[in-house]
């Protein structure tokens, strides 16, 4: 059995991943890793961003690791064949629901955040996206030619209360392992979905998670109080789109994409898909330039949240927060190093 396979994908995607086979081969030789072509590359040799082999090792491994998809090489290629398409139906496939996207401020670089350093420093902030349902995947979904001339276009948010439970239950029990508060972000002043959003929530919170501090939140106010005082927040639950906005804003506060990992999950025992949250960067793909932590401090989830490892987990993570100590930093982080390089100061401190 696989125990990580690996999706290195498109643009900067293989050059992270190799990063994280270094770590994977020095700090767990055992682990049995394996490799599948994924996204526009996946396109390209067969003809689909994910193919039912790809798909089927996906499920039947412990754990997945992506590197990123996409590119404009794959801009004209029909939608349901583009490497985001791949993606989304990976997602759906793996049912992975509840989307980690922590946003942690390392303190070595508190000052590369476009927000003052008081604001962000100890920064530990939690977003739990739904990520398998709304408006991502509602139908019907089309774009069709209107009689009179122009055109019209339509997607679906749509939520269930089992979509809803399930995914806020992953933010309450996270919530206690942690600051034991949870703000859950929707728009039930304008939508049905946010108010049935709400509701869920609400009801959940009252039968069994009392014990958690819950607070809900306009998704537009949350967006604000993100800048504003980051640190009010503990476990931020939210939907697929607003969750995928509000988690790049997020991120921005930490300085930068180039860090931060992400873990989704589904039920317990199935396979997590794991991420970095940046996306293919096709402007510096093939260049050596890319920060690799982000997809090592994904490895690092994967070792947590699926592979039953987190001692190992506490080591990477110990490893690169002392590797931007030591003064380690891609050009990203406003350093030299090479893809490389970066790798090769996390494993020295390995
Ligand atoms: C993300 C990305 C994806 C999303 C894209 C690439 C489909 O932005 O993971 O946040 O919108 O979910
Ligand atoms: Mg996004």
């Amino acid at each position: 059995m696989t125990d990580l396979l690996l999706l290195p994908g498109d643009g900067i995607g293989p050059e992270v991943i190799a990063e994280v086979r270094h770590v994977a081969e020095r700090l767990t030789p055992d682990l049995k890793l394996a490799e599948r072509d994924f996204g526009g590359v996946s396109y390209d040799r067969h003809g689909s961003p994910l193919t039912d082999d790809t798909l089927a090792a996906a499920k039947a491994a412990r754990a997945v690791l992506m590197g990123a998809v996409g590119g404009p090489k794959w801009r004209d290629a029909p939608r349901h064949k583009r490497p985001e398409a791949g993606l989304l139906a990976l997602r759906e496939g793996m049912n992975v629901y509840a989307n980690l996207r922590p946003a942690i401020c390392f303190d070595a670089l508190a000052d590369a955040s476009s927000l003052k350093r008081e604001l962000v420093v100890g920064l530990d902030l939690m977003i739990v996206r739904e990520l398998t349902g709304g408006i991502y995947f509602g139908k019907p979904r089309f774009i069709e030619d209107l009689p009179e001339g122009g055109r019209r276009a339509v997607d679906t948010q749509v939520y269930t209360t089992a979509e809803i439970e399930r995914v806020a239950r992953v933010a309450f029990e996270l919530a206690r392992g942690r600051r034991n508060k949870v703000t859950s972000a929707e728009k039930s002043n304008v939508m049905d979905s946010g108010l049935l959003w709400r509701e869920v929530v609400t009801d959940l919170h009252a039968r069994e998670f009392s014990d958690v501090e819950l607070e809900h939140m306009l998704a537009d106010n949350a967006a604000m109080q993100i800048v504003k005082n980051p640190k009010q927040f503990d476990v931020l639950v939210t939907d697929n789109l607003f969750g995928d906005i509000l988690s790049d804003e997020a991120a921005q506060l930490t300085g930068g994409l180039g860090l931060l990992p992400s873990a989704a999950l589904g039920v317990a025992g199935a396979p997590g898909l794991y991420e970095p949250i940046h996306g293919s960067a096709p402007d510096i793909a093939g260049q050596g330039l890319a920060n690799p932590l982000a997809a090592i401090l994904s490895f690092e989830m994967a070792l947590r949240w699926s592979l039953g490892r987190p001692a190992d987990a506490d080591r990477v993570h110990a490893a690169v927060v002392r590797a931007l100590r030591s003064g380690a930093r891609t050009r990203d982080i406003g350093g030299t190093l090479s893809t490389r390089e970066m790798g090769s100061a996390v494993l020295a401190e390995l």
